[in-house]
Formats: structure tokens, sequence, C-alpha cells
């Protein structure tokens, strides 16, 4: 998980690039004043060479030096993004260096499912500033990071970009679909610097997390209830790994009701309707369409966050504690089967005491509202990336990004 040790500095020093180059120019010309000395051994002229030449072993001593000194006495690393003057420049003297803020260029080559939302939200929804976010790809050679959205390169790898890369530049790999809904495009290794995932040991770990409460919080009330457990899904194609929590809702529906709603059943919500038609339910269905550690998604938030218990099928219930508290779900996997978890929800609709001992987790944390409508499906883990890039430094080469991800 802690990968620090892998990481290089986020910074090149500048000099480290032109000493090779450098280097070679000066012994060439040293060569060459040997082959003229062979040629005239006269007196005189002997010593104007052979001062000539020592003069010239000098000045490319002189080169050399000052071409690694400043590699070896690289300033410490800046606490906070560098400035664009300590970033390597071209030829040119900038004024991109005067005019912009202080602030890392990340660069979203692609929309990600063509879902585009105002870049200015990262702000204002996020309270998030600390990168300059940008879809416009004439930046390409100023980026800091580029955030690349794995489905969209489409097998073609020219649909990466194409030009150089700058030395100082991450190439963040974006992907936030589970292994089992993940195509494996040939030509991916060793061409990213971080990761973005769910995953917990990704560089940029993605989720919807619960935060802690300051001080006292105001009292949780209750949401009036007149469901018993209800479910939301727009996906039942076994093709996805979607089958299981289907066949496990089949034999759990025999036992209890269950309002289903969303595009599978063809029954619609409006995004308006998404909360409050959570709330209204006593139990919820967090099912997730395949079983992969920290595969947990923001089907787990959406009850949390409205006032409703979770019934969550998915990694083993270990994995969930990691990121919530235990009391504050019910795991398909406590119970032998659908028939018994259903006895139990019924057991749950009886005994109020017991039910609400599943809010207590209310009084440390608190569930933020995700975001539902599907042109922002991407903006958290866009803002977050944002995010990252503003505030660390390190990077790395990603060498085995298949392996690490289906492994
Ligand atoms: C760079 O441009 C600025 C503003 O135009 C100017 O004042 C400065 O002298 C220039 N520096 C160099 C090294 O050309
Ligand atoms: C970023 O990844 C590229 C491609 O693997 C690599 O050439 C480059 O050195 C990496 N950058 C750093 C600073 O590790």
């Amino acid at each position: 998980m802690d990968n620090t040790g892998a990481q290089f500095s986020w910074r090149v020093c500048r000099n480290d690039v032109s000493s090779s180059s450098e280097y070679s120019t000066s012994t060439n010309l040293l060569n060459g004043d040997k082959m003229l000395s062979s040629i005239y051994l006269t007196g005189v002229l002997r010593v104007i060479l052979l001062s000539i030449i020592s003069l010239g072993g000098f000045v490319a001593l002189l080169l050399m030096h000052y071409s690694s000194a400043p590699s070896l006495f690289c300033p410490p690393l800046p606490a906070f993004p560098p400035q664009y003057s300590e970033r390597p420049q071209g030829q040119h003297n900038s004024s991109l260096a005067k005019t912009l803020p202080d602030k890392p260029i990340m660069l979203l080559w692609f929309w990600p499912e063509h879902y585009r939302f105002d870049l200015s939200d990262c702000a204002t929804l996020f309270n998030i500033d600390s990168c300059l976010l940008t879809d416009d790809r004439s930046m390409y050679n100023k980026a800091d990071g580029v955030l690349i959205f794995h489905k969209s390169i489409k097998r073609d790898l020219s649909n990466l970009p194409r030009s150089p890369r700058p030395p100082f530049q991450k190439w963040i790999w974006f992907h936030v679909e589970s292994p089992t809904n993940t195509n494996r495009l040939s030509g991916l290794e060793n061409l990213f610097n971080l990761t973005l995932s769910y995953r917990q040991d990704a560089d940029i770990p993605i989720r919807w997390r619960l935060t802690a409460r300051k001080g006292q919080g105001e009292d949780f009330v209750l949401p009036k209830k007149d469901k018993l457990v209800c479910w939301i899904v727009s996906n039942n194609n076994p093709a996805t790994g979607a089958g299981q929590r289907y066949n496990y809702y089949r034999e759990l529906v025999k036992h209890v009701k269950v309002e289903v709603f969303g595009k599978a059943f063809g029954r619609f919500l409006n995004y308006e309707d998404f909360y409050n038609t959570i709330s209204s339910c006593k139990f919820y269905l967090s099912f997730e369409n395949s079983v992969h550690r920290d595969y947990i998604t923001e089907k787990l938030n959406g009850p949390l966050a409205a006032g409703t218990v979770p019934v969550v099928l998915g990694p083993p219930r270990q994995n969930y504690e990691d990121f919530v508290p235990g009391d504050s779900f019910i795991h398909v996997n406590d119970f032998p089967d659908a028939k018994a978890l259903a006895e139990f929800l019924l057991k749950l609709n009886k005994e109020d005491e017991a039910y609400l001992h599943y809010f207590q987790w209310r009084e440390h944390f608190s569930a933020q509202r995700h975001l539902i409508q599907q042109y922002q499906e991407f903006t958290h883990a866009i803002c977050y990336a944002c995010n990252h890039v503003g505030t660390h430094k390190e990077y790395r080469v990603v060498h085995n990004l298949y392996k690490w991800y289906f492994g």
C-alpha cells in the first residue's frame, strides 16, 4: 500500500537532462585537438597547441562541473507544488510563468463516457482548487498531470497523447470499474506514473467516505419509513457479473417483499426522488455488480446518507469494516441463505430498539450525499485527482498495471 520507496521526486533538476549531450560534445573537441598535435610537432607550435589542449581540457572539465553540479546541489523539494520557474523550460521566455497562478496543471485527456461537467465544480462542490484543471489538449506540453480514462483508449493506443512526454509530467491511469468489467488493453504496462481507482492501494484511491463529526452533531432523526426493503438497480446483465446479485435477490424476494426501482425493472426514478425514496425504506440492498476486494461503491454510501440500513453484497464484512463501522450495515454473508436474511429483516421490522442500533455510529460520523446525476458520475474522481496532483509531488513508473489490478 505504501509505495513511497519506489517513488521518484516530482521534479527533475533541469541540468540532468542536458548534461550528457554537453559531455559528449566536449570529448569530441578534445579528440580533434589531439589529432592536430600529431601532425605539427615543431617547437613553438607544439607549445601553443599543448596550451590550447590543456585550456580546452580545463574548459571541458569546467563545463562538466557546471552541468552536473546543480543536480548534486538540487535545492530541497518544495513542500507545495513547484513554481513554474522551477520547471524545465523551453528556450522561450515563457510569459506563462508570470500570468498563470502557482498551481500544477491537470489535463483531462478524455471526458469519461462524454459526461461533461463545469470544471469549476471541483471548487464549488468539493472546495478543491489546488490544480488548474483543463480539457484543452493544446496545454499538453505544460501539463503536470494527464488524466487518462481507461475505457476511452478503446484498444487504440493512438488515442493516447502522441507528443513526447515532458520529463515532469505524470500520466494517471483512471479506472473505477471492477476487474470483471475491465478490458485488458495491451500496451499499457510501463506507461503510467500514478493509478486512480476504487482500490485502497491505488495512488489516488477514490470513494465516498464518512466524515468524523466535530463535537456534538445534531441529533439524528430517523426518516419516516413506509417500505421495508428497497432496491434501485439499473443493470441485471449477467455478462457484467450482476448475475450473482440478481440470483440472490430472486431468492430473497420469495421470503420478503422488495420494492424495486431503476432501469433494470423499467421503473425509473427522478433524480429528485432518489434520496427520498431510499429514506422511506428500512433497508436498502447495496448489492455490488461483482465481488472484488475494496470494490464498495456509492451503493453503500446512498443508504448511509439517506438514513437507511444497507444490506450489502460484495467483498467480506471485514473489508467493509475498513471503511464504515461494523454496526452500520447488514452483510448477506452473516446469514446462511437469503431466507435466513429475510427472516432477520422481518424480525428487525418489529423490534425498534434493535433496528435503531444500526444508527448509533451517527454519533461519531456523518455520511454526505454523493452526486447522482449521470453527467456527474466522474466528477468526484476527477476533482480528487486534481487535489492529489496539487498536493503530492511523488510519482513513479507503474510497471505491472494488470498484475496489480487483476492480481
Ligand atoms: C522575459 O520577458 C519579460 C517580460 O516581457 C522581460 O522583462 C524579461 O527581461 C525577459 N527575460 C529574458 C531573459 O528575456
Ligand atoms: C513516468 O512514466 C514514464 C513511462 O513509464 C517514464 O518514462 C517516466 O520516467 C516516468 N516518470 C517518472 C518521474 O518516474
